[in-house]
């Protein structure tokens, strides 16, 4: 299906034939200087050459930076990001020009008119690797079918949320006409409802990767006729009223300023309460809000409110059928160092009912 909804994507640097450039065997310490004042390098020669380049730019940063306090780490990541992203590479056809390169099919899809232009070696990273799990797709435990993540899209890495709706899904004795759901990212809680017979989701999400990338996935399937997208703010378009409300809201609230992926992590100060505000117009009389959140922002020190507490005690909205939770799986051995916090993680599902 054809849509004119832009997506989110690195901005494509018009070529310059001026570049330095840096290949194998060039004096690597010269080229950090140059970085450090500001010019940009692009690597020629082999896509290797790039790797590194970057792998020398975090030996050099590790014996300039203290890289130990959380202020130090910051300061580390934003010289290391300011730095990096001089570093260039060149994009022909849809193509990278180095040799022995990723092949990104994000080249063509994001970019189909321009045929010459230069990216950073991190944006093309990042490319890349989405690149990889958009082609393979993800097994999600609860689903038939693997999702495909567009670039730029949140996606599930942990599941014992979405095994906890699953179960609450299974013993759900309401309507199934219809339900909304909030930020539905790569759809994963949308295709549940519709696995359960649901026979209608009108969606919602304010990222446009999200509603492109799943306009794309469904196509003309079965699945397009069942849900129904709208790019924008909370419930966007959607003013029916349903049985159903379901919303994975993003879990932190924020700290600093927002590029959009973390739309899909941190919350701003009014998300939750004009969140309820609007759920309240919507929500049918014996319909169910169904919330999805996690203990993380506690558990990590970064705020003691949670916000779904304090709506069902101040909010005179909604009243509070059953709160599920699941304790996460401890984090792998090789990560488990610095996240010792892991192992008291829980995910939450709040089931409200109106007052
Ligand atoms: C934690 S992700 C959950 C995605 C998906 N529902 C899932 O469970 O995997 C939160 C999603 O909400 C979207 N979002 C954040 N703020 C929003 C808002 N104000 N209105 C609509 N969607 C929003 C984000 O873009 C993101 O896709």
């Amino acid at each position: 299906m054809i849509t004119d909804i832009e997506v989110n994507k690195p901005e494509p640097i018009a070529f310059d034939k001026k570049l330095k450039s840096f290949t194998h065997g060039t004096e690597v310490r010269p080229i950090i200087e140059a970085l450090k004042k500001g010019e940009s390098i692009l690597i020629k020669d082999f896509y290797n050459d790039g790797l590194s380049l970057l792998e020398d730019l975090h030996k050099y940063l590790k014996l300039k930076l203290p890289n130990k306090s959380f202020q130090e780490q910051q300061k580390y990541r934003s010289e290391y990001y300011k730095l990096s992203n001089l570093v260039l590479l060149e994009i022909v056809d849809h193509k990278l020009c180095t040799k022995k390169s990723p092949s990104i099919g994000w080249l063509e899809k994001l970019y189909p008119e321009n045929k010459h232009f230069l990216l950073t070696f991190p944006q093309i990273q990042g490319l890349n690797s989405a690149w990889q799990w958009y082609q393979n797709g993800i097994s999600i435990p609860v689903l038939r079918n693997k999702i495909h993540p567009y670039y730029g899209t949140y996606f599930p890495t942990r599941f014992e949320h979405l095994v906890l709706f699953d179960n609450w899904l299974k013993h759900y004795k309401g309507l199934k006409k219809t339900a909304i759901e909030i930020g539905i990212g790569c759809g994963v809680l949308s295709f549940q409802m519709i696995q359960h017979n649901f026979q209608k989701v009108y969606a919602t999400d304010i990222n446009p990767n999200a509603i492109v990338g799943l306009i794309e996935f469904m196509g003309t399937t079965k699945l397009a006729r069942k849900i129904e997208l709208n790019l924008g703010h909370l419930f966007g378009k959607w003013e029916m009223q349903t049985e159903l409300i379901v919303f994975n809201p993003p879990w932190l609230p924020e700290t600093h300023n927002l590029s959009s992926i973390d739309d899909a992590i941190y919350y701003n100060k009014t998300l939750f309460p004009d969140f309820f505000a609007e759920a309240k117009k919507r929500l049918l009389p014996e319909g169910k809000l169904v919330l999805i959140f996690s203990n993380l922002a506690q558990i990590t020190n970064v705020t003691p409110e949670h916000p779904i507490e304090k709506e069902l005690a101040e909010g005179n909205r909604f009243q509070l059928e059953r709160c599920f939770k699941k304790s996460v799986k401890a984090a792998s051995s090789k990560t488990k160092r610095d996240q010792h916090w892991r192992s008291s993680e829980e995910v939450e599902l709040w089931v409200l009912t109106n007052i």
